[in-house]
């Protein structure tokens, strides 16, 4: 695949292998990913558990080195590592969302804040104001274990967004959460992807969730993970509420993908 120059992050035929061939513990995990990322746009990875989708979130974050291919941000190759200085462009959220126990709502933002060395008062001005864009302004002080777990989520997206990122990066983010919550963060996640204009890469094993904040959704193979198909969903925003659910655009996407999800399953039984 081509690089595409104005793209905030190309990933250009990433390969991953985990163990080493002489010890015949090789496992290839990604097998030649490649996606040009625009700024602002909302990029949903959906594909079978255990495929190399979190892998290939940990490479676009320089959390980890790819084995082959490269990377680029703002039109710069870093080759198969994204460098730690640029750690401070992303927020990562995780399905379990780490937070501490022992700091209130606005003392994990802050901590992270700290752990950035952002320091005055500007920085911490967007802890409130950050609370504020995930609905919890009267939650500054209250601690993890009082929380609900949507709202936990929601303080955990609020950190993520603290020092000001570019580009989102979510591992599952609804995945612990019951149905009824999850599908109210997934609304929740569109207005804060609206109100922030954050270029957001999600993972997720739900096609509902995909189709209601994608702009493109990307379905990966099983174990070593290619990419199977790119869908656009050409859901205006307007359209993505409650409402949607019974719209023919949104039944016909939940079929396509689902029905090229079916197909991700099928290839890992034996012919
Ligand atoms: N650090 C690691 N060392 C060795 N194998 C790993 C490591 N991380 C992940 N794997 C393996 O890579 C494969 C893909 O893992 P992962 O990216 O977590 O999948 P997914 O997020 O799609 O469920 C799995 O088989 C997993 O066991
Ligand atoms: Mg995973």
């Amino acid at each position: 695949m081509e690089v595409q120059k104005d793209a905030r992050i190309s990933a250009i035929d990433i390969a991953k292998h985990f163990g080493d061939k002489a010890s015949g513990t090789l496992t290839p995990v990604l097998d030649g990913v490649s996606m040009n990322i625009q700024e602002g746009e909302f990029v949903v990875i959906l594909g079978p558990s255990g495929c190399g989708k979190s892998t290939f979130l940990k490479i676009l974050g320089g959390i980890l080195p790819a084995s082959s291919g490269k990377i680029l941000i703002d039109g710069t190759d870093y080759g198969t590592q994204v460098p730690r200085e640029l750690l401070k462009r992303f927020g990562f959220v995780f399905q379990n969302n780490n937070l501490l126990q022992w700091r209130t709502a606005a003392g994990n933002l802050k901590f992270m804040l700290e752990t950035m060395r952002l320091k005055g008062e500007a920085w911490q001005g967007r802890v409130s104001e950050m609370l504020e864009v995930v609905g919890l302004q009267d939650y500054q002080d209250v601690y993890p274990h009082e929380l609900s777990g949507g709202m936990r989520q929601r303080v955990g997206i609020a950190r993520a967004l603290v020092h000001d990122p570019d580009v989102l990066i979510m591992d599952q983010p609804m995945g612990a959460l019951d149905a009824i919550t999850r599908q109210m963060l997934t609304f929740e996640l569109l207005d804060i992807w609206h109100k922030t204009q954050k270029t957001i890469i999600m993972v997720t094993n739900n096609v509902n969730e995909a189709i209601i904040l994608g702009n493109r959704v990307f379905i990966f193979s099983q174990l070593p993970a290619k990419i199977l198909q790119e869908i656009p969903i050409d859901i205006p925003f307007e359209e993505r509420n409650h409402q949607v659910f019974s719209s023919p655009r949104f039944l016909e996407l939940r079929e396509k993908l689902n029905h090229h999800v079916r197909a991700t399953l099928s290839l890992e039984e034996p012919a």
